[in-house]
């Protein structure tokens, strides 16, 4: 049935073991996560603050027992406790087998997530291979956020943008390393290689918890009047998160060296970019940009 999400107790979207605790992920939504940890007996857990003030973390307890050592107080079945504005660490410990559920206003799920770590260590591998690239998914990422942010995109858009920025080019883990750095002018059987990498990357998400994320990877290389690739899509058909990490990329690129020329300037990078509005990028995006790059002293 259409929006209806139905899971029975032996499946989980994903389910991670780490020591003394399985944790469980039941949905996510707008930003908001739900998930189920059971921790072993006789354990110390912290919660730590949020570095935003608006999340919220709840707490219920289904089953066990738990102490906590700053309040002296002991929580059993059916309590609960939430935590917002947490100014420090909070030290609780299991007496028995507990189990919680636990609702995140803010998504933490992907800190963890054996598949999403996964992936990242891909792009680490990818950014190893082309040594241009160093630390180039990150700051594509910050940039991506800080844009999206202005453009004001949903949790759910933004958690989605979080994820899709940073591994936004993953599928070139399939391109050869001499390809990636090759100084001079590609061949057609190489950039066909290359253009590749965006479904490749798509492929590659499509089976985790964030699928959603899988066409905004695949759409980082398409331009609004269709030049684009794989799918040559047209401004209506991108989609936003895409638009925002293509301004994000193709920025970050420019202002670092590559194996045929030295790294251009901020000024010069962003004049470039505002050539092209209308053509190649969305015009609210790159005034998103200009904002984020003037507050920053940067322009
Ligand atoms: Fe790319
Ligand atoms: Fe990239």
């Amino acid at each position: 049935m259409k929006g209806f999400q139905l899971y029975t107790s032996n499946k989980r979207i994903e389910e991670v073991k780490q020591g003394s605790s399985i944790l469980s992920l039941l949905g996510r939504g707008d930003g908001t996560e739900v998930l189920m940890q059971q921790i072993f007996a006789n354990k110390l857990f912290y919660i730590y603050p949020s570095d935003r003030k608006e999340t919220m973390e709840f707490f219920y307890i289904i089953s066990g027992q738990v102490y906590c050592e700053a309040l002296k107080k002991e929580l059993k079945e059916n309590d609960y406790f939430y935590v917002q504005e947490l100014a420090e660490p909070v030290l609780l410990k299991t007496m028995i087998d507990t189990k919680l559920l636990w609702i995140s206003t803010e998504p933490i799920y992907h800190y963890i997530s054996e598949n999403i770590q996964k992936l990242i260590k891909v792009v680490k591998e990818v950014e190893q291979k082309d040594r241009y690239t160093f630390n180039h998914s990150e700051r594509v990422q910050e940039y991506a956020m800080k844009m999206g942010i202005k453009l004001k995109l949903s949790k759910e858009r933004l958690d989605n943008l979080f994820i899709a920025s940073v591994l936004h080019d993953i599928g070139k883990i399939h391109i050869p390393e001499e390809i990636l750095n090759k100084p001079g002018k590609l061949t057609d059987e190489e950039f066909a290689l290359i253009k590749k990498h965006p479904t490749d990357g798509a492929e590659m998400v499509k089976d985790t918890y964030y699928k959603d994320i899988a066409p905004i990877i695949e759409q980082h290389h398409e331009r609004l009047n269709g030049t684009g690739y794989p799918l040559g899509l047209k401004d209506e058909d991108i989609l936003l998160e895409a638009k925002i990490i293509a301004v994000s990329d193709t920025y970050d690129a420019m202002t670092e060296d590559r194996a045929y020329r030295k790294a251009f300037s901020t000024q010069h990078a962003v004049d470039e970019i505002c050539q092209l509005i209308g053509t190649h990028y969305d015009h609210r995006v790159v005034d998103a940009f200009i904002e984020v790059l003037k507050e920053e002293g940067k322009i």
